[in-house]
Parts: structure tokens; sequence; C-alpha cells
């Protein structure tokens, strides 16, 4: 239990997810809707794991779409798989040699990976790492197959080790690549801990790799208010 001094500041146009709901609402109905394989990974996603919660949103899987297509990229890494959506949405702007590693701790969910990949047509284009991110990257087997340098890198998998993962991202994306990171305003809980009135470790955590991100000379960044928040930080020239 985090300790809580005083009242969290007031912003009433919050909902229930800690961001504006009838706007998000509104702006998924508007933007293009999700493809139907998608959306049969996301009843798969709801219906046979533990945690669907985890999965990415509509509007943010069209955003890494989005993304993927406007980068084009040749490479593409992935931390935290889990069912495999995020990873098809951002398979979804591949360069015609263009490849995707995706690494997880848990190698539960590869029936629906192998189920839902084929017709998504990503299924060729996956590379598959099981084991902690932090060893993966380590290991240097994200180079044994391939020597290119990532052109985008999304991360997504534990809270703890996000400081580790990025700066691993900036060593390992090209210049003018970009680094996503998910879930960087915890809920809205930042907001607390930015006023002095949480001291939640996930949300300090957080809140701190926010403020590496923007004040590193290495980035150029832009943290987007979008459901859970998500930090978009482009590779300055080295
Ligand atoms: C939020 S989910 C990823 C969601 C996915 N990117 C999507 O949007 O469809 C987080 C995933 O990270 C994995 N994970 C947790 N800790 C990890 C670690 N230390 N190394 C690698 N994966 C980890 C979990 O097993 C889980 O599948």
């Amino acid at each position: 239990m985090s300790k809580r001094r005083g009242k969290p500041p007031l912003i009433p146009q919050l909902g229930a997810h800690g961001l504006d709901d009838a706007l998000h609402d509104y702006a998924t109905e508007w933007s293009a809707s999700e493809p139907e394989g998608l959306a049969a990974l996301r009843r798969a996603t709801w219906t046979q794991t533990v945690k669907p919660q985890m999965l990415c949103d509509e509007l943010q899987g069209r955003i890494l779409a989005s993304v993927s297509q406007m980068v084009r990229p040749e490479r593409v890494l992935e931390l935290g798989t889990f069912t495999g959506y995020a990873t098809a949405c951002l398979s979804e702007g591949l360069a015609e040699h263009g490849r995707i590693d995706t690494v997880d701790i848990d190698d539960e969910l590869h029936d629906l990976h192998d189920t839902h990949w084929p017709m998504l047509g990503c299924a060729g284009r996956v590379r598959r790492h099981i084991g902690k991110a932090s060893d993966v990257l380590e290991s240097g087997i994200l180079f044994q197959q391939d020597d290119r340098q990532f052109d985008l890198v999304f991360i997504d998998a534990d809270k703890a080790n996000q400081r580790i993962y990025v700066d691993w991202a900036i060593d390992h994306v090209r210049d003018g690549g970009w680094i996503l990171v998910d879930n960087v305003l915890w809920w809205g809980e930042v907001l607390r801990v930015a006023a002095g009135t949480s001291d939640d470790p996930q949300a300090v955590g957080i809140h701190e790799l926010n403020a590496y991100v923007k004040s590193h000379p290495a980035l150029d960044n832009l943290l987007l208010p979008l459901r859970d928040g998500l930090h978009m930080a482009r590779r300055m020239p080295r």
C-alpha cells in the first residue's frame, strides 16, 4: 500500500481510467476501426488469459500501427509480447525485409500467437524470445541473426526495469529511430507523485523515468496522454 498524504490534485474531467474516458471513446470511434483479425485476438485475450487488462486498447493499437507505417521500420523490438496484439500492430508498417523481435518472460501464450499471427499476416516476420528482457538484451541474441540497429523499440514489460530498457534502447536504436514506453502515467498516480502526495514506488519510478527521458541529451521526447500514457522519444544523431 502506498502512503498518501493529503488529497490528490483535483482534475474534474478524469474518468475511471484516470484519463478523459469520454474523449478517449470519441477518439476511438472516429479513428479507423480495429481490423477484424485484431478484434478476434482481443476477444481471445479476454476469454483465454487471466490478465486481459494488460492488452493495449484499440486506439493505442492504431497509434502503434500508425507509427510503424510512418517509420517503415526494418527492425522493431518489443519488450512484453503478451498475446501478440501490439506485435501485430507494430508489424503493419514493416519494410519489405523488416522483422520484429519480441521478448516475454512467459511462454504460455504461444498457442494464441500461433493461431492468430498467421491470420494477421505477421507470423513469418516475428522472432520470439523467451526470458527476462534484461537477460535477452544482455545476451546479444538480438544481433546474432541480424546486425542491423533497431528503428523502433516498444517497451511494455515489467515497470521496475524500464530505465535499463530505455538505456539499452538509446544505445541500440539508429539515429532518428524511436523509443516508445507504455504506461507512463500509471493511471494518474504520477500526478500525485509530482504533487508530493504519493510515494507509490511504481509511480515514483515512472515519474523519475519520465523526467529522465525528458532531460536525456540523446532524446527528443513527447509524452502522449493516451490511455495510461505513451512516451515517444526520438534518438538524436550521435
Ligand atoms: C502489458 S503486457 C504486454 C502487452 C503487449 N505489449 C500488448 O500491448 O499487446 C506485459 C508483458 O510483459 C511480460 N513481462 C513481465 N516481466 C517481464 C520481464 N522481466 N521480461 C520480459 N517480459 C516480462 C509479461 O509476461 C506480459 O506478457
